[in-house]
């Protein structure tokens, strides 16, 4: 079987080399990868940025989608002929996690070798069963940016007729926007490009702005929402953006942050963050439980993930450069 590994740091060291398929051990099942979809994590992975310790030659790829093609002993909860999706933090069953549960070390593709391969032996405890409804390349778009979009608006409490601002048409927000129109929320996106803007509208987005051509947009955020500001924003961009997020909030807002696009760290503009009695709420990707709780969701409101591009996995790359130019609207896949 082929499997996708970098042999050292770096986007000209991938390699798509024939290696001995595993076999499902105690617990395992074995997957038949058919779909995989890409986050900026694996960019920086790739590169060396993100662990430059990690154990090298390194499978990358967390999020793949597939069927299950063999069961080793011990696994009942899933069967030969069942379509599953990777979890991210398989140790976070549920509830609040203990700090092992969450450790970045126990993760796929990140700590431990990823899935990008034909074939993966997995515990059948880090799968869940991909939505009913959704082809395996759309299933492959939901175990970080799916669920991340799905527990933000949950950590905020987005409620019917409530107003969420969401920054840039990339996978989580693109998430986030299904995921606030199904629940009859009113949605405001951001965009550097009036063409992603058009798609979004089309989406369901009630109100469009671009942030390259109106750099002021959280006054037209006021504007909008009759100078109260927004209930909830997902943060996307995080660095200084959160201040502007602050500035378009509403008194009493939430902001669930997880973005790192413009840097790990900011000064808060604490003066404005009391002023709003503002609420800031971390976010880690989710748990099992989450994602089931998605799933179930995704097929109730027939919700379809947006995948913008697909490749081949000999071209990872190509992808890998096409995520780092940010042309992309929502997700792009990877098919074998
Ligand atoms: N902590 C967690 O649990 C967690 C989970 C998932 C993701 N994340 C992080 O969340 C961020 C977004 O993830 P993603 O998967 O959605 O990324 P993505 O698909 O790569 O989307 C990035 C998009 O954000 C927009 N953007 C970039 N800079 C912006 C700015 N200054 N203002 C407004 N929009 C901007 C751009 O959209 P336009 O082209 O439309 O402008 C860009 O295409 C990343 O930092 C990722 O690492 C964290």
């Amino acid at each position: 079987m082929k499997a996708l590994y970098i042999e050292q740091f770096g986007l000209d060291h991938l390699v798509l080399a024939e290696v001995p398929q595993p076999m499902a051990g105690p617990q395992q099942v074995l997957v038949q990868v058919r779909a995989a979809s890409l986050n900026y994590l694996d960019l920086l992975v790739i590169s060396g940025g993100f662990n430059p310790g990690l154990p090298l030659p390194h499978v990358p790829l967390s999020d793949v989608a597939g069927r299950v093609v063999a069961v080793g002993p011990g696994v009942t909860a899933l069967a030969v002929g069942d379509d599953v999706v990777s979890t991210f933090i398989p140790q976070w069953r549920g509830g609040t996690p203990t700090a092992a549960d969450v450790a970045v070390a126990a993760r796929p593709g990140l700590g431990v070798p990823g899935y990008l391969a034909e074939y993966v032996a997995v515990p059948a405890a880090a799968l869940v069963r991909s939505p009913a409804n959704l082809t395996p390349l759309e299933a492959a778009t939901l175990p970080i940016a799916g669920l991340t979009a799905w527990n933000a608006l949950r950590y905020v409490q987005l409620e019917a007729g409530q107003t969420v601002l969401l920054h840039g048409t990339g996978g989580v927000s693109l998430f986030a926007l299904q995921f606030a129109k199904a629940r009859g929320a009113r949605v405001i996106i951001t965009s550097k490009d009036d063409a992603k803007l058009a798609r979004a509208a089309e989406l369901g987005a009630d109100h469009t702005l671009n942030y390259r051509t109106q750099p002021d947009w959280p006054t037209h955020v006021l504007d909008l929402t009759a100078g109260q500001g927004v209930d909830a924003v997902v943060e996307t961009v995080g660095g200084d953006n959160l201040n502007q997020s602050l500035r378009a909030l509403k008194i009493k807002g939430r902001i669930a942050i997880m973005g790192v696009l413009n840097g790990v760290t900011t000064r808060v503009d604490t003066l404005t963050l009391l002023g709003k009695q503002a609420t800031l709420v971390g976010m880690e990707v989710g748990s099992t439980e989450d994602f089931e709780a998605m799933n179930r969701a995704i097929e109730t409101h027939d919700l379809h993930p947006v995948v913008d591009q697909v490749f081949p996995v000999a071209q990872l790359r190509e992808a890998l450069l096409a995520l780092q130019a940010g042309r992309h609207f929502g997700k792009i896949g990877l098919t074998f």
